[in-house]
């Protein structure tokens, strides 16, 4: 399922931070992405999250955090989003048309960006689920390619269908001239890692298993991860952010922070 459509006729704000709904893309019957326009005041640093939502009908807002998915210097915003049948949000956000409204804090924050890691060559990107949204920000960002001599981004899910997304997004991003122009080629340095754990795909497994086992390294021809070279952003589910936190500190990487930067930080993809 790849279903778009775009906005037509934007209505007028209504919401307090509103912003109006420019196209929505179902890619399985458990994700979509959707494009919102941006407040002209929003400054953000590709990584970071907000906090969206809708009116409730007590007329109180009801608001969760999403990492935004595109890039900094982006005109509009992108999200990427799980649908959760029964969750207060996304079983109502999930059938949001263009031209509709959102409401959006412009308060950014987060742990996913350039300024909370030590320089280093190679820079990864782990994955699982929704997590891909701050990296899908992150691969359309010059600093990246500036900063690195490698980008690896992996994402797990169960599905293949689950991975189409990102598949697409890297596709993108490697053979689009704008995005060729703003890295001045840097995108050539990004390596797509996709695995699944219950479908059968190419690559088959858990990434920390990968890691473990080093299968990872071997397949991308690396010899290990190691905190001379090495710097790493995690986002996924709390069990995949703390076996990778322990697997990338048994490799020597420190955690960091916006005030204390270091080898790798991580951030939840959702919380529960
Ligand atoms: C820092 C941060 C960034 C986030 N960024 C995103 C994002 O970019 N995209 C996104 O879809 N969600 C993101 N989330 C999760 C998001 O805030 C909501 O939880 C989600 O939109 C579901 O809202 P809900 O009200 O429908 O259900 P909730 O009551 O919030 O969640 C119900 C249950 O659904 C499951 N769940 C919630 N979110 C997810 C998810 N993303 N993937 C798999 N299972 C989930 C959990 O088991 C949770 O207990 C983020 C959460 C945090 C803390
Ligand atoms: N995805 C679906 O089709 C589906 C359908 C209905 C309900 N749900 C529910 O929705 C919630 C979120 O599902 P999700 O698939 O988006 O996210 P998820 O359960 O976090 O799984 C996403 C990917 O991360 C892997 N993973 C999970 N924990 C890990 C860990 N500790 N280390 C390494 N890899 C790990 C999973 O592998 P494994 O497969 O090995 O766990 C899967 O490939 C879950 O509670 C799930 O039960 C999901």
């Amino acid at each position: 399922m790849n279903d778009m459509t775009s906005v037509a006729n934007p209505k007028t704000p209504t919401l307090p931070d509103a912003q109006t709904v420019q196209s929505v893309t179902h890619w399985t019957d458990r994700l979509f992405s959707f494009r919102v326009s941006r407040p002209a005041s929003l400054r953000f640093r590709s990584g970071e999250f907000v906090m969206i939502g809708l009116l409730k009908d007590d007329g109180k807002p009801l608001l969760r955090a999403y990492s935004i998915a595109s890039p900094a210097w982006d005109d509009e915003l992108e999200f990427y989003s799980i649908k959760v049948q029964d969750g207060p949000l996304t079983s109502r956000l999930q059938h949001i048309q263009p031209g509709d409204q959102i409401i959006l804090r412009p308060k950014p924050v987060g742990t996913l960006v350039h300024d909370a890691l030590l320089p280093g060559n190679r820079l990864w990107f782990f994955s699982t689920g929704t997590g891909i949204a701050p990296f899908a920000s992150l691969i359309r960002e010059p600093q990246t390619y500036e900063d690195y001599d490698q980008v690896i981004l992996t994402h797990t899910c169960r599905d293949v269908a689950e991975l189409e997304y990102g598949r697409q997004l890297v596709e993108h991003v490697k053979s689009d001239e704008m995005m060729r122009e703003l890295t001045e080629g840097g995108v050539d340095k990004l390596v797509y890692y996709p695995t699944t754990t219950r479908e059968e795909s190419p690559k088959m497994g858990r990434i920390t298993d990968l890691l473990r086992s080093g299968e990872v390294f071997r397949d991308l021809g690396i010899d290990g991860i190691t905190p001379g070279t090495d710097r790493a952003m995690v986002c996924g589910s709390l069990g995949l952010n703390n076996d990778l936190k322990e697997i990338l500190e048994g490799f020597g990487l420190r955690e960091g922070a916006n005030s204390d930067p270091a080898e790798y930080v991580v951030e939840k993809a959702f919380v529960g």
